[in-house]
């Protein structure tokens, strides 16, 4: 049972990220130059200037990390590049900082409560970075000899004879350490450290010494020099995890696998406050240093009044990661009241917010935009039909003509024509209908379907 209920949820979350992932492809950052201003075309990234300025402003206040316990609101009409820009963000702020994006819908298609899916996304978008202090061995090989057994079952044995500038070693290997020495093809005159509590070897590169002995050294070879001092070394490893991450490696129930398949569930209270102790622990001893991420709700409209509440507490918190919202609602209902107010977001987190508009684009951005998809997905397109596909965006929206794009270049691939002329963009046109036309169809033929009663709060969805 909960292996299935955890199956369904993770495919939802699958398929989400898989759409996600398609349509932003193409972008890669702000395309903002040193001192923050956006360059008109870069990175994937066009026009919108002030909102990618206004972006890079953030950014610079996350890597501070100035802006902990504040809100982000991208506000601006379908199609105008909220989520192309937040996307753009968090490819900006790299690996080492946590970025957790989901759908406001999303907290209603999890098997968890609300208030645990908006703890889960919180966790997982504030990074601890851990210093370890481990001891290495590093040097130069000066010999490998490994003896394999003439049986095959037989225990391999081997040495090691490693040196710096100013000492030597022989080591004898265990069954393991030759394992990895074979794996990773370790021979005489490279550099390697060797992680003493895991074992693993890492090769820097080869050793200027021995730079002469191959004229066949591929171009990739690095050379560095022979290590110099004694064979075993401390040094500092950092890495980053999320708390969310700690959470689920400390849950008894389920142990570190459960990162991979996803299937975390519910994850106790008490082991949380748990880990926020540690963490306050190596905060002091120095140990660990808090990295405040970012977590993107899109659609944010579709939240509660419950989901705000908390997330406004949540922001309240010490540690808490930058919230990031998006939404193209103008006055509307606050979901779970009676009460109307901007954006659908109540007041009290109104307030916490700085806002970033974002303005439909001309004709011009768009077509820049459609060529740039065009080149993501691999499309030739003909000058025509460049156009054509940019008059039909201005008339329909930005995201039909993307979609439009990979429609009309399967039609031309029909045809075995290398481009996509203007006749093949007017046939996907005429195949797949915009939002406008579906509805007028819909209207035109509403009495001859069998549910034609107009929901109020139905016909506002829009389809984003
Ligand atoms: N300024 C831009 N530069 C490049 N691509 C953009 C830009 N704005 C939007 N797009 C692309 O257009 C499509 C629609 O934009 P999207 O970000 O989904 O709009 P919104 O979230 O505001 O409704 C996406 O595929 C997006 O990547
Ligand atoms: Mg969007």
């Amino acid at each position: 049972m909960a292996a299935a209920a955890a199956a369904k949820v993770q495919e939802v979350r699958e398929i989400t990220r898989i759409e996600r992932v398609g349509a932003h492809s193409h972008i890669r950052g702000l395309g903002l130059d040193d001192s923050l201003e956006a360059r008109h075309v870069s990175q994937g990234m066009v026009g919108q200037v002030s909102a990618r300025r206004a972006a890079g402003v953030v950014l610079q206040m996350v890597r501070d990390g100035k802006i902990a316990g504040r809100a982000v609101l991208l506000a601006g009409q379908p199609g105008t590049g909220k989520t192309a820009i937040a996307t753009a963000l968090a490819s900006a702020l790299g690996y080492d900082t946590p970025f957790t994006s989901m759908a406001g819908s999303e907290i209603y298609s999890l098997e968890m409560s609300k208030s645990m899916a908006l703890t889960q996304a919180i966790r997982k978008s504030i990074g601890v970075r851990i210093k370890e202090e481990s001891e290495i061995i590093e040097g130069e090989v000066v010999e490998v000899q490994i003896e394999r057994p003439a049986a095959a079952e037989g225990t391999k044995v081997g040495k090691l004879i490693l040196k710096t500038t100013d000492m030597e070693t022989v080591y004898d290997l265990g069954g393991k350490m030759i394992d990895s020495i074979l794996k990773e093809k370790v021979q005489s005159g490279d550099v390697i450290t060797i992680d003493k509590a895991t074992g693993k070897i890492t090769r820097l590169g080869r050793s200027f010494t021995r730079a002469r002995d191959y004229d066949a050294t591929g171009q990739q070879t690095r050379f560095v020099q022979c290590p110099e001092g004694e064979l075993q070394k401390r040094k500092e490893v950092v890495h980053t995890v999320t708390l969310h991450e700690i959470d689920v490696i400390n849950s008894r129930a389920h142990g570190f696998l459960a990162l991979f398949s996803g299937d975390t569930g519910e994850i106790k209270p008490e082991v949380r406050e748990q880990i926020n102790g540690k963490v306050a622990e190596w905060r002091e001893e120095g140990k660990a240093e808090i990295i405040p991420g970012v977590l993107f709700i899109d659609e944010v409209h579709m939240l509660d009044i419950e989901c705000f509440s908390f997330l406004n507490r949540a922001l309240e918190n010490e540690m808490s990661p930058i919230v990031m919202i998006a939404t193209n609602r103008g006055i509307t209902r606050i979901r779970g009241t009676t009460y109307k107010s901007p954006h659908g977001i109540p007041l009290d987190l109104l307030d916490r917010l700085i806002i970033i508009p974002t303005v439909p684009y001309d004709q011009k951005e768009l077509q820049e935009i459609l060529s740039i998809r065009c080149e993501e997905e691999d499309c030739q397109l003909s000058d025509e039909a460049l156009t054509i596909l940019t008059r039909i965006s201005m008339e329909t929206s930005l995201r039909y003509g993307i979609q439009l794009i990979t429609t009309s270049s399967l039609i031309a691939r029909k045809r075995k024509a290398p481009e996509v002329q203007m006749e093949d963009v007017k046939r996907a046109y005429e195949l797949f209908l915009d939002e406008g036309r579906s509805v007028q169809f819909l209207k035109e033929y509403q009495q001859e379907f069998m549910f034609n009663e107009n929901d109020e709060d139905e016909s506002q969805m829009e389809i984003n």
